[in-house]
Formats: structure tokens, sequence, C-alpha cells
């Protein structure tokens, strides 16, 4: 599937805007500037596809995306939709407008019945923060299934991946709704995505 054409379906500022109740939804979430859209980008080898800055709070709706090629017709659904999402914590825009979007994330993350996983996207340099912790807190209560994934690891030395990927699991094993497997990737080196999309399909089909 990921060899496929990708292609943008729609933004959603709010939830009254969400596409009907379609393919799994597979959501990427995370602090802004984590890198939600370039991984995106990386998995399906298309840059562009989602946008990308270094200005945290560039994407700014729910993006919908979609491998090119099927009706969307009974019977013709494709296998996943990717969203990528608006990041929390520190953007360059108004509180209140960073208000609105933390607030459609929270609100899809808890209450769309065809998210089948989220992957929350951790900055290997920063770690787990008391926002990322928020996040964790509402998908387990919400009992919506997530993995953690390590972003940007060629900012740090190669030897340290195993042990921040090991300090990882630990903060999280506790966690009901958190998979058991935290994944290390980059987007700039295409580093993990073999590993993330294997596990993404598996989530689809589960
Ligand atoms: P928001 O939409 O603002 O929440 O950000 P985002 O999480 O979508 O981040 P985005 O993908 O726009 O990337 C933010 C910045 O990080 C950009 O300058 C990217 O080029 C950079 N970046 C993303 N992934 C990687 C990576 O794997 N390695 C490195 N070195 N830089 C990366
Ligand atoms: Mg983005």
């Amino acid at each position: 599937i990921f060899t496929r054409p990708w292609v943008f379906i729609r933004g959603v500022p709010a939830m009254k805007f969400l596409p009907p109740e379609g393919p799994p939804e597979i959501a990427f979430a995370g602090r802004s500037n984590v890198g939600k859209s370039s991984l995106i980008n990386a998995l399906v080898g298309q840059n562009g596809l989602a946008r990308t800055s270094n200005t945290p709070g560039r994407t700014q709706e729910l993006n919908y995306f979609v491998p090119d090629g099927y009706s969307g017709m009974e019977g013709d659904m494709p296998p996943m939709a990717l969203v990528d999402m608006p990041g929390y914590g520190y953007a360059k825009a108004p509180k209140d407008q960073v208000d609105l979007w933390t607030k459609l994330v929270f609100d899809y993350l808890k209450g769309r019945v065809t998210l089948k996983r989220v992957y929350l996207l951790i900055d290997a340099r920063h770690g787990i923060k008391k926002n990322d912790e928020e996040v964790m807190a509402l998908l387990d209560k919400a009992a919506v299934s997530y993995q953690i994934v390590l972003t940007k690891t060629d900012k740090i030395k190669a030897a340290g991946v195993p042990k921040l990927i090991e300090d990882t699991l630990l903060k999280t094993k506790r966690r009901p709704a958190a998979f058991p497997v935290v994944l290390a990737t980059s987007s700039e080196k295409n580093e993990g995505l073999d590993e993330l999309r294997a596990a993404m399909v598996l989530a689809v089909n589960g």
C-alpha cells in the first residue's frame, strides 16, 4: 500500500467537518515540530504530501490522506487513512487559536470510532513531556491503542538509541493502552520506517 501514490482528501478544522466513518484511521500526534508531517511523507515516500515547516504550528487542521485508486464505495475502501494532526504545546500562533487546535486534537482522539491506532511521536532529543503524559492519560481512558515513536534519531548519537528506547518503554509499560514496543525513526535518514509500516498494517488488520 505504501508504494502507491497517496492523496490529500480533506482538512478538518472542527469535529463537525470530519468525513463520514470509513476506512480505519491511523493518527499521528505529538508536540508541535516533533516531525509528524515529515514522518507521513517519509512513510509514503512523497515529499510535500503533508506540509512541513521549521515553524511550530504548521499543521492547523486534521489532514486526511488515503492511497489513490479507491472509489470509497462499499467494498472498495482504502485499507487505511492517515491523519496528520496539529501539534500540541508550543506553537507560533495566538493562544485562542492554539487552544482551538488542542481541543480538536483531544476531541478527535477520544471520540473517533474508526480511529484504530495513534502514533504518539516523541522527539528523541527531548523525551516525554508533561503534555505527552496528558495525551497518554486521555488515550488510556478512551481505550485507544497507541504506540510511541521516537523521531529525529539522526540528531542523537546512534549508540544512545537502544537505551532511549528502553527508558521510554519503562516510562510507558504500565499504561493500559500503550503498545509495548517503542519504535525509533528518522525521516531525514529513512530509518525505522519499515518497522513502522509493518506495525501500521498490523494495527488496521487487528
Ligand atoms: P507541526 O505541524 O507544526 O505540529 O509540526 P510537525 O510535527 O508536523 O513537524 P514537521 O514534520 O513539520 O517537522 C518540523 C521540523 O523538523 C522540520 O524542519 C523538519 O524538517 C524537521 N524534521 C522532521 N523530521 C526530522 C528528522 O527525522 N530528522 C531531522 N533532522 N529533522 C526532522
Ligand atoms: Mg505538521
